[in-house]
């Protein structure tokens, strides 16, 4: 039987730089639900960090990490997650969400991204000369499948408050 809509779970999707993580903290106390980030759950049970899976056991190996952790953490019932910017690339993934949660792809425009990532270097996909080439690539191959996402709503630069508000607004 299909999971009812107040059991489902939140899941934010999006780029890198998007804003899942403030945003999905925000919302997920706004809702009084908790909050997992994804990618620090994977970093969790890997015990080493995101660039260290990549760097010792390449990135298919990340993805198939990432795709049990978050089928796992569909199974506890409602919550929000943050997804890393690659999961719901990954087609198992997005039909786990499809069946236990609410997509929410969180948009932004590729200034407002490489301004967010430029704070944190701990992305392996941005470790190149040219990390805003790189996101451009990103949003062109990503896009399409992003906007399978149930909601789309802007992220936009500033404080997160009104993204949270906007998000809450239309589920
Ligand atoms: C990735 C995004 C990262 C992390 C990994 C790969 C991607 O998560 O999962 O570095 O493929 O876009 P954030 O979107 O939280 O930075």
């Amino acid at each position: 039987a299909p999971v009812p809509v107040a059991e489902r779970s939140i899941v934010l999707v999006g780029l890198m730089g998007a804003g899942k993580t403030t945003v999905g903290r925000r919302l997920a106390q706004r809702l009084g639900l908790a909050f997992v980030d994804t990618d620090t759950e994977i970093e969790r049970a890997a015990g080493e960090t995101i660039p260290e899976i990549f760097e010792r056991h390449g990135e298919a190996a990340f993805r198939d990490g990432e795709r049990r952790v978050i089928a796992r953490l569909l199974e506890r019932g409602p919550q929000v997650l943050a997804t890393g910017g690659g999961a719901f690339m990954d087609e198992t993934t997005r039909a786990n969400i499809a069946a236990r949660g609410i997509s929410i792809w969180l948009k932004a425009d590729l200034d407002v991204l490489m301004k967010r990532v430029g704070r944190r270097s701990n992305r392996p996909l941005l470790k190149t000369d040219n990390p805003r080439a790189v996101m451009e690539h990103l949003m062109t191959q990503r896009y399409p499948v992003y906007a399978q996402a149930d909601l789309t709503v802007e992220s936009v630069e500033g404080p997160h408050d009104s993204v949270v508000e906007d998000v809450i607004a239309r589920i």
